[in-house]
């Protein structure tokens, strides 16, 4: 059957043959046991809802099996046969244009040289899913091959609730992911009701179909090491021969010593998982490897001497390269941590004590004594990151929750006050009020042609955008036109595509509506073939409401409501977008943080040029206008330079008050 068939087929009324469990994939860890009997009858009902009635024998007892081995019910049966990767979207069954744009984006998530566990349909995050298990993707794919533009078709955390009736104007998809009553939001919530197979973490560019592989990350930690690196430079100077160690080779983690690499320091990057090391190895995304202490601390410091531009994996624990460097005192200048502490029970962070296979066993047969070990492994972790600072290193969280984690577990984390981290997060001090305050944030677009040609068509296009919009620009944005530019000459060069045919960039509003112009009118003509899908990272100036990461930065108070997230996507959706989604999750847990984002399908139409405008503008200047409500210089900047341009946009500014106004008060 060709793969448009298998398409249009959705869930086979024949069981395929059984698939066979790949060990060479990366798969994910076995799941937390928390059923009762009753609960686990539920998710098996749950299960055989996708399937008619005379494969229930069958499937009942496989699903059973799966749910005993591995936690979870993926369906692994009815994973299709052929080839996942972004194709070009002429390769797609369909009726509307804007529905083979969301496939194409789709099968990049699921693609095993991007994501992270391919077959449980996890993108990246140890379990940011696309959906829950095999049958939803199917079942998706047929929607999207029948749909027409004046269909929505409606996502429950990945379960397809099928295609209403709406109007071309309307978003073509809405996703939701893990929205909970808020009770019922705690880690353990996610492991019962993902395992009855209700809910799903999306993350936030796995379940909203937005993912581009290790380069979104690439931009947005070069933009941070080097920021960090203005911030410790005492003159001027440049990384050259400064330390920067930190955790991770993952799916996000894995673009530290690649950002090392551009933004010119010697980077030190500790990974447990062997596989994860090697592919890293092989992509050329990290120089070299060693799984000796005493030879690391050799080979950095000969680093330091000769000033050398070099990215080393320590295959092992973070924890043991952290006392080690204290104790053979390596001055270590920058230090974060990637560790998945926003999963911190099931795989995300390894302890130190035990061996990676042995925590693998230990956090499903024994997750209580897991729990303590990742709890004593915080502990000294922090007490040998608290030996360089004294000394003078610059510590930043890297919004995996390690702070909130490693406070969670009694470590020496907090500051004087007793309320604060004693060390800021990389949102707080350089993202925040570098970045978001002033509407930059992580613009990103594909070319569905899926042809590099595009894509080089499309980094000049947008490079002679920025170049002129910097003409003009005022002195505070100066720098990040400056850095971005300089990003996107560098772009091709640098041989950043990993799956989809994708380019990031920051930009405000200013620069988002200009490239997606431009792009625009290339697609209407002829410069470029096919459509450009636009989108963003959901970790941006509007996006996201995360107290511990995006919101950091935010003082009155306000960074644990959820309001400019919700009403982001709401606005979003009626000003244009091709498809939007909400989730509950995303990069410091589930409970932590409520994040959106979108897809808009330019198509060379002027109904596409309407849409980009309007939407970008709101896309942006709400996260400013709620920044500058919370007092944030950089926004109050940003949000009158926006209402001196567009005489609609009217917005509540606040009046400052004075210390000595609050002084005897109470
Ligand atoms: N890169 C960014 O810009 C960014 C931004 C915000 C948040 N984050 C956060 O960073 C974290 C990492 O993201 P990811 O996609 O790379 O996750 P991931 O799970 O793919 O990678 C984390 C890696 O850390 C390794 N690891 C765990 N414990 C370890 C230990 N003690 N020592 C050494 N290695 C250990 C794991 O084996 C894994 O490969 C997430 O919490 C994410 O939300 C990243």
């Amino acid at each position: 059957m060709t793969f448009q068939d298998q398409i249009k087929q959705g869930i086979p009324s024949e069981l395929p043959s059984k698939n066979n469990y790949e060990k060479a994939i990366n798969h994910a860890p076995k799941r937390m046991d928390i059923l009762s009997k009753e609960e686990k009858e539920l998710a098996i009902r749950n299960a055989l809802r996708y399937f008619d009635k005379k494969n229930h024998p069958v499937l009942a007892n496989e699903f059973a099996e799966e749910l005993k081995e591995y936690g979870r019910i993926y369906m692994y049966r009815f994973r299709p046969d052929y080839k996942f990767y972004a194709r070009p979207i002429n390769e797609y069954p369909g009726k509307s244009v804007q529905a083979k744009a969301i496939m194409h984006m789709i099968q990049n998530n699921l693609d095993e040289a991007v994501a992270q566990h391919p077959h449980e349909l996890i993108t990246y995050g140890g379990n940011g899913a696309v959906f829950q298990n095999w049958a939803q993707y199917l079942l998706t794919m047929k929607y999207l091959s029948e749909m027409n533009d004046e269909q929505t078709l409606i996502m429950y955390s990945g379960h397809p609730m099928g295609l209403f009736p709406s109007n071309t104007n309307a978003p073509r998809v809405v996703v939701t992911n893990g929205m909970m009553i808020p009770n019922y939001s705690k880690q353990n919530d996610w492991e019962k009701y993902n395992a009855l197979g209700v809910t799903q973490y999306g993350q936030m560019t796995a379940g909203s179909y937005m993912y581009i592989g290790p380069q979104g990350i690439v931009h947005g930690t070069t933009i941070t090491v080097l920021n960090a690196g203005r911030k410790i430079a005492k003159n001027g100077e440049s990384l050259a021969g400064k330390l920067f160690l930190t955790s991770g080779l993952g799916g996000m983690s894995g673009a530290q010593p690649k950002a090392g690499n551009i933004a010119g320091c010697i980077t030190v990057c500790a990974e447990v998982n062997p596989k994860i090391t090697e592919i890293r190895l092989s992509q050329g995304w990290i120089d070299e490897k060693t799984t000796d202490l005493n030879e690391l601390a050799a080979r950095v410091k000969k680093a330091k001497e000769n000033k050398e531009v070099v990215s080393i994996a320590f295959l092992g624990n973070i924890v043991e390269v952290w006392e080690k460097f204290a104790e053979e005192n390596v001055y270590v200048d920058l230090g974060s941590d990637q560790t998945s502490l926003h999963n911190p029970w099931a795989g995300g962070y390894y302890p130190a004590a035990i061996s990676f296979e042995e925590s693998n066993v230990m956090m499903v047969e024994n997750p209580e004594l897991f729990k303590e070990k990742v709890k004593e492994s915080l502990r000294r972790q922090v007490a040998a990151i608290n030996i360089h600072t004294a000394k003078g290193t610059y510590f930043f969280d890297y919004g995996n929750a390690f702070l909130l984690e490693a406070s969670r577990a009694g470590a020496d984390v907090m500051a004087k006050n007793g309320i604060d981290f004693r060390y800021s997060s990389y949102v707080q001090d350089i993202m925040g009020p570098m970045c978001f305050d002033y509407g930059f944030g992580p613009f990103r677009w594909v070319c569905t042609s899926a042809n590099p040609v595009d894509l080089e068509k499309t980094d000049k296009i947008a490079c002679e955008v920025l170049e002129e919009i910097r003409k003009n620009s005022p002195e505070e944005i100066q720098q990040q036109m400056t850095d971005n530019i300089q990003w996107i000459k560098g772009a091709q060069e640098n041989k950043l595509v990993v799956g989809s045919q994708a380019r990031i960039l920051y930009a405000d509003a200013e620069g988002r509506m200009k490239i997606a112009e431009a792009f625009n009118n290339a697609i209407k003509n002829g410069e470029i073939s096919q459509p450009i899908v636009l989108g963003r990272d959901h970790h941006d100036v509007s996006g996201t409401d995360s107290p511990y990461r995006e919101t950091s930065n935010i003082y009155d108070g306000s960074k644990f409501t959820a309001d400019m997230a919700i009403q982001n996507v709401i606005g979003d959706s009626f000003r244009g977008a091709t498809w939007v989604s909400i989730h509950n999750g995303g990069g410091v847990g589930w409970g932590e943080v409520i994040n959106g984002g979108f897809g808009m399908v330019l198509d060379g139409s002027l109904e596409a040029e309407k849409r980009l405008k309007s939407m970008l503008f709101w896309d942006v200047n709400n996260g400013i206008a709620r920044r500058n409500w919370a007092r944030n210089e950089g926004a109050d900047f940003a949000i009158k330079r926006a209402m001196e341009v567009e005489p609609n946009l009217k917005v509540t500014l606040p009046n400052l008050v004075d210390d000595s106004i609050l002084k005897d008060l109470f």
